[in-house]
C-alpha cells in the first residue's frame, strides 16, 4: 500500500528535472543523513503494483449480465406502477419511479423544504430565565425537566424502530425515501433536546434516563418499545397473516400512539410555556418538531390506510379491537403523565383539561383509520395548538413554516 513516505520518495525523484529547468541561487543547506533509495522491487512496490494489476486484469473479464440477470431474476425487469405494493412486493425497490404514491413522495418534498437545524434557535433568554431563582415556578420546572426527559430518549426509540425494523419491511420506495427523511428529522429532534439539555446546564445524565428512572416516562417508552421487538429480528419477514398484522401493530403504535399521542402532553405544556413568553427558545424548537411530527403522523396513517386497502384480510374484527385497544392504552398512559407532570393546575391549563385534550386526540386517530369515536362529544380546550399544527390543513401550514424558516424570523407567539 502507498504511504505519504513513499509518495515524498516520488516527489524527490522528479525534483532534479524542476532544478535543472529553474536554478536557485546557491545557500547553505545542513547536511541531512539520506536513506539509502530502496531497490526498485521493494515488496512494497511489488505488492502495490501486482494489486492495481490483479484489479485491472478482473475489471477486463468482469461480466455484468451475471449480475443483472439475477436483479431480473428477482424483480422482473422494468417495474411498471402496478407491481407496486406497500408490503411483501417483489418489484424491484432500487427504482423509485415511476411512482404509486404520489403522497409519499410529495411528503418527502415538504418535508425536505421544510429543515431546520436546532442551533439556529436564539436560546439567550432560555439560559437566563432557567438560572434565575425566581423565573420559573418549581412546577414549571418540573415540566421543562420531564419533557426533555421523556422526548430526548422518544426520538432515538422512533428513530431505531424506523431503521432498524420497519425501513425493511416496507416495501415501496417512494415510502422509503420518506422514511429516511423522517429518520433525519428524527436525529434533528434528538439533537434540539440535547441542544435544550447542554444550553440549560442540566444534568444530562439524570434527564437521559428518565425513561427508566421516572415511572410515567417509563411505561411510555416500554409500552413502545415491545412493538419494535415484535419485528427487529432480522429473521423476521412478512408474507403470512400473521406477521402482517404485527407489522401493522408495529405502525399503528408507532405513528398513531408514539408520535400521534406520547407527544401531544409535553408538546401542549412546553408551547403553552412559550405563549407566556417563558422558555421561548425551547418552545420555538418544540414548535419546529411539533410541525415535523405532524407530517410524520400524517404518512404513518396513509401508510396504515393503503395496507388495509391493499390486504382488506388484515383488517378484521380482531385487528380492529386490538387496534383501539393500543389507542386506548396510549391515550391512559399520556392521561396518567398529564397527572404526574401537572399535579396543580399551572400555565393556564390543568391535568383534567389535558385529558379532554388527549380524548379529543384520541378520538382523531381512531377515525383516520377508520375506526369509531371513543370519546364522544370530546372538545379541544387548547384550539391554539391546532393553530401551530393545523390537523387538516397540513398544506398552508407547510407554506406558513416554510416561509417562516426561510426568513429566518422569529415565530410569533400570540
Ligand atoms: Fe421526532
Ligand atoms: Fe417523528
Amino acid at each position: 500500500m502507498l504511504n505519504w513516505d513513499e509518495y515524498n520518495k516520488e516527489e524527490s525523484q522528479v525534483a532534479p528535472a524542476i532544478k535543472n529547468t529553474v536554478p536557485e541561487a546557491p545557500k547553505h543547506v545542513e547536511p541531512v543523513a539520506q536513506p539509502e533509495p530502496e531497490a526498485e522491487t521493494s515488496p512494497a512496490t511489488i505488492e502495490a503494483g501486482s494489486r492495481a494489476e490483479a484489479a485491472r486484469k478482473a475489471m477486463e473479464t468482469f461480466d455484468a449480465s451475471e449480475g443483472v440477470k439475477e436483479l431480473d431474476e428477482m424483480h422482473n425487469g422494468r417495474v411498471q406502477v402496478d407491481d407496486k405494493a406497500m408490503i411483501n412486493c417483489k418489484a424491484d425497490l432500487n427504482q423509485l419511479v415511476p411512482f404509486k404514491y404520489d403522497w409519499a413522495w410529495q411528503k418527502y418534498l415538504d418535508g425536505s423544504a421544510n429543515h431546520w437545524m436546532p442551533q439556529e434557535v436564539n436560546m439567550t433568554a432560555d439560559i437566563a430565565l432557567w438560572k434565575s431563582e425566581d423565573g420559573l415556578t418549581d412546577d414549571e420546572r418540573t415540566i421543562v425537566k420531564r419533557n426533555l426527559g421523556f422526548f430526548s430518549t422518544a426520538d432515538s426509540l422512533v428513530a431505531n424502530n424506523l431503521v432498524l425494523a420497519l425501513y425493511r419491511l416496507v416495501t415501496n420506495p417512494e415510502c422509503r425515501q420518506y422514511i429516511l427523511r423522517q429518520s433525519l428529522e428524527e436525529a434533528i429532534h434528538t439533537h434540539a433536546y440535547q441542544y435544550c439539555i447542554e444550553s440549560l446546564g442540566m444534568d444530562e445524565g439524570e434527564i437521559f434516563n428518565m425513561y427508566r428512572e421516572i415511572p410515567c416516562v417509563a411505561k411510555k417508552a416500554a409500552w413502545g418499545l415491545k412493538y419494535t421487538q415484535q419485528i427487529s429480528d432480522p429473521t423476521f419477514q412478512t408474507g403470512t397473516t400473521e406477521t402482517d398484522k404485527q407489522l401493522l401493530r408495529n405502525l399503528i403504535a408507532f405513528y398513531c400512539v408514539l408520535e400521534g399521542i406520547f407527544f401531544y402532553c409535553g408538546f401542549t405544556q412546553i408551547l403553552s410555556m412559550g405563549r407566556r413568553n417563558k422558555m421561548t427558545g425551547t418552545a420555538e424548537q418544540f414548535q419546529y418538531i411539533l410541525r415535523d411530527e405532524s407530517m410524520h403522523v400524517n404518512f404513518g396513517i396513509d401508510v396504515i390506510n393503503q395496507i388495509k386497502i391493499e390486504n382488506p384480510h388484515l383488517w378484521d374484527e380482531e385487528m380492529k379491537n386490538e387496534a383501539a385497544q393500543m389507542i386506548l392504552e396510549g391515550t391512559e398512559l399520556e392521561i396518567q403523565y398529564a397527572r404526574d407532570t401537572m399535579p396543580r393546575g399551572v400555565l393556564g391549563m390543568n391535568a383534567s383539561m389535558m385529558e379532554e385534550y388527549l380524548q379529543f386526540i384520541a378520538n382523531r386517530r381512531l377515525t383516520q383509520i377508520g375506526l369509531d369515536e371513543e370519546f364522544k362529544g370530546a372538545t379541544n380546550p387548547f384550539p391554539w395548538m391546532s393553530e401551530i399544527m393545523d390537523l387538516r390543513k397540513e398544506k398552508n401550514f407547510f407554506e406558513t413554516r416554510v416561509i417562516e424558516y426561510q426568513t429566518g424570523g422569529a415565530l410569533n407567539w400570540e
